[in-house]
């Protein structure tokens, strides 16, 4: 988006994005399959939910304050991932979107989505990690998917 950090329409993607990964995780711990995995995990959701938005803000407007390492934090429980969990997790991720963002923005996070799930899968189920973590990439703090 062509527009400043403190701009109305940014102002208002931030607060759409933030209602989509409320809402998101709203459904994610009602999952029979993918809740489990995260109530072992996440035990503060806002803290949670304010980190992963502002994950997406880095990603879909190069703004936020993301620092975290979602190869490495996915491949610390790799043993408790499946591709069928991914699958799942997109569709919900789909639901979400489309509450807040018109069909052509939504269109565009999924595809960032499909992106980024794409690589952590690849890392988490392809067996390259040996690859990355040998070469130490599996530990940067940046710029992984
Ligand atoms: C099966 C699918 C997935 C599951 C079950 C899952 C689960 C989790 C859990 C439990 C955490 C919290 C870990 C912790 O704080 O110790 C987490 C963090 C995170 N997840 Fe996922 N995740 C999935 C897919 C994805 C995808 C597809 C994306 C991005 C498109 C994503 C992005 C992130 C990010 C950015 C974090 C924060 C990492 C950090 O601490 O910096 N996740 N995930």
């Amino acid at each position: 988006m062509m527009t400043g950090p403190d701009s109305e329409k940014t102002k208002d993607y931030t607060r759409r994005l933030k209602a989509a990964v409320s809402a998101f995780y709203g459904e994610v711990r009602k999952d029979d399959m993918l809740g489990p995995v995260f109530a072992a995990r996440v035990h503060d959701w806002d803290s949670h939910i304010e980190k992963i938005t502002n994950f997406w803000l880095c990603v879909l407007l190069a703004s936020g304050e993301y620092k975290g390492s979602p190869v490495a934090t996915h491949y610390a429980f790799r043993d408790h991932l499946s591709p069928q969990m991914f699958g799942r997790w997109e569709a919900l991720w789909k639901e979400s979107l489309v509450q807040f963002f018109d069909p052509d923005e939504a269109r565009h996070i999924l595809y960032k989505t499909t992106r980024i799930s794409g690589s952590l899968q690849t890392v988490l189920f392809d067996g390259v990690q040996r690859f990355l973590s040998g070469n130490g990439l599996l530990h940067s703090r940046r710029d992984e998917v």
